[in-house]
């Protein structure tokens, strides 16, 4: 057998391929981040061509890195960027538009049309999402309704739809030479087509939104053999055998399998999910309802999820938008200089405001502006923004459940952040632990993966895996979190009225 697993990290703006031994620690890795395209406002798209290309290139990359054969490898499993949709000839293995990505907000006169009838919650009991532009639903079809002649074709059965998991998957597997078309229970459970009771595609929404059946692609679990990679790939005869959106693989990489479990990644946006086990829970407090995972034929497990849509997106929007800073990681720097944020304020509703607000219609605010406020406690305001929202989402969670949430296990590029993070834990009042592997996401893949191929035995021999590397505990006054954190609820409020 193999030494090794490795995972596609397939991600919003970057591709990674990550190569495991069975402790769970990263051996190799390749990387490569891809163009966002933002044709007009509120439009974010990527190729997919060059998304495959640096799938290819990454891979490679990984396997240079530690001297590894495909011979080294048990199986591949795939986690992605959830939502974000791209259509395709069978064909010609061409997508016919770019991809449109999750942040994307062109489809909003289309929700509008669509809650016309029963409101944002029309859905929601079958799906577990409230109609937003954020889902699949309504990208696949602004395709079919603007793209010339495509409407015909996937009536016709060339074309096909998929999330990036898709796409990848169905390249690996030979492409325009019997590629296979399928996806996993939690990328569907983001599409706005799934019924999350029967796992399946659900007819009455797939008809109302006159979508053809044909371009779906087939609903497996999040852990068995899917097929082999075939072609002149570098992983040739390696099993697929594990897909998992990215932030259910994040969770699972972190070994929250439990009821009350929970991990918040911080990566463009933020993503909470708190485990339901076989539960489905409506939302009553602004939160999606999601599955967490499936493996095999056991029953599925369930997750309420909190998605923040914009969270390190706001530092490279300071980078690359203000040119405030030059790299990333000099807000870190900036904030540092400083004790507080000055009474600066800021809301980054780029894509109007996700959980637990859903007020597509918000825009971004900068308030509590004084000549006192320098770039300083801006920086400052920009990271505090994120512990915010995820205080946010952690209200909604514990109201849903009924419970407190005592620790929040972390994950993703700004957990490098230490200020953030003891900011984190001091406006939550709770402590927040990173484990030793931060790539969670790729970890959750290959975790998936490799059950599935028995290289991991249990979800005992997972959790076994997991250790602490950095705790942060709350130091700060209980009265002064709750003084900035109402604060930050009055900016919230600015927001929502503001009407161009
Ligand atoms: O729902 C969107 C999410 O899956 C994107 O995650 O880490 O690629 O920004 P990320």
């Amino acid at each position: 057998m193999g030494r090794y697993v490795i995972a596609i990290d397939q991600g919003t703006t970057s591709t990674r391929a990550m190569v495991f031994d069975d402790s769970g620690s990263i051996v190799s890795t390749g990387q490569l981040e891809h163009r966002q395209h933002t044709p007009r406002p509120g439009w974010v798209e990527h190729d997919p061509l060059e998304i495959w290309a640096n799938t290819r290139r990454v891979i490679a990359e990984a396997l240079a890195n530690a001297d590894i054969t495909r011979q080294d490898l048990v199986a591949v499993g795939i986690t992605n960027q959830r939502e974000t949709t791209v259509v395709w000839d069978r064909r010609t293995g061409e997508p016919i538009y770019p991809a449109i990505v999750w942040q994307d907000t062109r489809t909003q006169p289309m929700v509008d049309a669509l809650a016309a009838v029963e409101g944002v919650g029309r859905f929601r009991a079958t799906t577990g999402l409230p109609l937003a532009t954020y889902f699949s639903a309504t990208k696949i079809l602004w395709i079919l309704d603007h793209v010339p002649g495509a409407r015909e074709k996937a009536e016709a059965g060339h074309l096909l739809f998929g999330t990036t998991d898709s796409w990848l998957v169905w390249n690996l597997t030979g492409g325009v030479d019997g590629g296979l078309h399928v996806t996993d229970v939690t990328n569907a459970s983001r599409t706005l087509l799934m019924d999350l009771a029967m796992l399946d595609w659900c007819d009455e929404i797939v008809d109302a939104l006159g979508i053809p059946r044909a371009m779906l692609p087939r609903i497996c679990s999040s852990s068995e053999v899917y097929g082999h990679v075939g072609g002149h790939s570098l992983l040739r005869e390696v099993p697929i055998a594990g897909i998992l959106g990215d932030q259910q693989a994040a969770t699972f990489g972190q070994a929250a399998f439990e009821v009350g479990e929970s991990k918040g990644t911080y990566g463009t946006g933020n993503f909470i999910l708190v485990g339901t086990g076989t539960e489905i829970v409506l939302s009553e407090h602004g939160l999606l309802t999601t599955v967490a995972y499936r493996l095999g034929d056991d029953a599925p497990r369930y997750a309420l999820e909190g998605s923040v849509a914009v969270t390190g997106a706001l530092v490279q929007w300071v980078r690359d938008g203000l040119g405030m800073i030059q790299t990333a990681a000099d807000i870190e720097r900036d904030a540092a200089s400083v004790p507080d944020n000055g009474g600066a304020y800021i809301v980054p509703a780029f894509s109007g405001l996700f959980a637990p607000y859903w007020r597509p219609d918000a825009r971004g605010v900068i308030v509590g502006l004084t000549s006192y406020v320098t770039r300083h406690h801006l920086a400052r305001a920009v990271l505090e923004a994120t512990a915010y929202q995820t205080r946010d989402v952690i209200e909604a969670v514990e109201a849903d459940m009924g419970a407190h949430v005592h620790t929040l296990a972390v994950d993703g590029g700004m957990t490098v952040n230490g200020l953030l993070m003891q900011f984190q834990a001091d406006i939550l009042g709770i402590d927040v632990v990173r484990p030793r592997v931060a790539e969670t996401t790729a970890l959750g893949a290959a975790y998936a993966a490799g059950l599935a191929v028995g290289y991991w035995g249990s979800l005992d021999e997972l959790r076994a895996n997991w250790q602490e590397d950095a705790r942060w505990e709350p130091a700060m006054s209980r009265t002064q979190a709750e003084r900035l954190y109402r604060n930050w609820r009055k900016a919230v409020a600015r927001t929502l009225d503001w009407v161009d």
